[in-house]
């Protein structure tokens, strides 16, 4: 059978990794997916390096709609990013019954529902293990592997550049600006690291398994999102002697009330095998009632890591696209005229544990006052630590972690502790996750 025909929009990072890794492997690849998959067209603005890396034996364009024009070309990878272009591209590419693999969270997690409702209505697959943790093959695991399975909830470390810098801060007792420099200097963090570490594309991800895992749509403007530019390395510190570390995590959860997304940094216990995913590197546990608690962990960015999801997805598109639609794995895991409303919950909603610091007064009845106006609403403290005052220090550190609390209920106890006299700075908060 001659090979299916693909067409690569963008050869950057990612695309030159998937070249490289279809060229090398392309034996085992056909093996594996019955027939030849053969990059036919390749669209890139810099089209005289994209033709210096595919060699002169691949038509290379400037313009991407030329690629998603072709008639010859039965699959478009799209890896340009953004919702710009980006979404014309994937959506005329649909509509030329076209499928499409893409790595681009953002776009999915803004426009999936136009995308996939679009894809459903031409017959056509759009596929994006590449969005989600990289090379990490969860989108599989969740959409097919976890099929039996209720999800309870995912906690994952879904960015390599904070979870990086996090590490750094811990290791080294950085702050956050000096952390985010080296980030940058090795490479880790783009010029503008906003995305990254003001945790947007986290929640782009954890969108994008909460959708997966819950058969609800993509919903990202109901994300809580929260990065970690606040975080102090005083912080760090503290929770590594309470016996925890902090780690940027997208969490999606089921319960009785709706479902949680939410991205913000949490602490974890130490001796729990996430919090031990250091560096770069990428993770994510998911609950599951017959199958329990499953661990994924890999490189979530990078050339081949990523082009090795982007293949994956090519494989399963040329086993399947001669199928009838209704039998492939639906885009979402759950059919489309299956999806639930269940509701997203606001933050206030949202029931978690937390660690407070406090900048307290060194003098007799302030810890009273607190742990009076946590019992006075009910919330029971699970720990606490008082740094003792420096000579000559008029003021010390409080740190208490709380058991599980309703957050709007936290905030109304935060907002009554600092109004207190005896409290000299702005309290931190930040919220504690047991994943047990
Ligand atoms: N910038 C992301 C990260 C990789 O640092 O993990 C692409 O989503």
């Amino acid at each position: 059978m001659k090979p299916i025909q693909v067409g690569l929009l963008g050869i950057g990072t990612v695309g030159s990794g998937v070249f490289s890794v279809l060229k090398r492997n392309q034996e085992e690849i056909k093996r594996r997916a019955g027939r030849g998959i053969e990059i036919g067209m390749v669209a890139d603005l810099d089209a005289e390096r994209a033709q210096a890396i595919v060699g002169p034996g691949i038509r290379v364009v400037r313009d991407a709609r030329d690629v998603v024009a072709n008639p010859d070309i039965d699959i478009v990878i799209e890896l340009i990013g953004g919702y710009g272009i980006a979404r014309q591209l994937v959506m005329e590419a649909i509509e030329q019954g076209k499928h499409v693999v893409t790595a681009n969270k953002a776009l999915l997690a803004v426009h999936g529902t136009e995308i996939f409702a679009a894809a459903h209505r031409k017959g056509v697959m759009v596929a994006f293990e590449a969005a989600v943790a990289g090379g990490i093959p969860i989108i599989k695991a969740l959409r097919e592997g976890l099929t039996a399975n209720r999800i309870e909830w995912i906690a994952g470390i879904i960015n390599g550049t904070t979870n990086f810098i996090l590490s750094e801060m811990r290791d080294k007792g950085l702050d956050f600006a000096s952390a985010l420099k080296d980030a940058q200097r090795l490479g880790y963090a783009e010029a503008d690291p906003t995305f990254d570490i003001e945790g947007v594309d986290a929640a782009h991800k954890a969108t994008l398994m909460s959708a997966i895992a819950f058969g609800i749509p993509v919903q990202f403007d109901k994300a809580y999102v929260e990065g970690i530019t606040k975080l102090a390395p005083q912080d760090i510190k503290y929770a590594e002697q309470l016996g925890y570390r902090i780690k940027l995590f997208g969490i999606t959860k089921r319960t009785a009330k709706g479902i949680e997304l939410r991205v913000h940094p949490a602490l974890v216990p130490s001796k729990r095998l996430i919090a031990n995913v250091e560096g770069a590197m990428n993770a994510v546990v998911v609950q599951g009632d017959a199958v329990g608690t499953t661990l994924y962990y890999g490189k979530g960015a990078g050339s081949e890591p990523t082009a090795s999801a982007v293949i994956a997805d090519l494989v399963d598109i040329t086993r399947l696209h001669t199928a009838d639609a209704a039998h492939r794995v639906p885009h979402l895991a759950f059919q489309p005229d299956q999806m639930s409303s269940e509701p997203v919950l606001p933050m206030s909603e949202v029931v978690t544990s937390y660690y407070l610091r406090l900048r307290v007064a060194d003098q007799a009845g302030v810890l009273a006052k607190v742990t009076g106006l946590l019992a006075e609403s009910g919330i029971s403290i699970d720990a606490m630590l008082q740094r003792e005052a420096g000579e000559g220090e008029k003021h010390t550190d409080l740190i208490l972690l709380t058991h599980d609390v309703r957050e709007g209920t936290m905030n109304e106890v935060i907002a009554a502790m600092q109004a207190l006299p005896t409290v000299v700075a702005p309290i931190t908060r930040i919220r504690k996750e047991e994943l047990a």
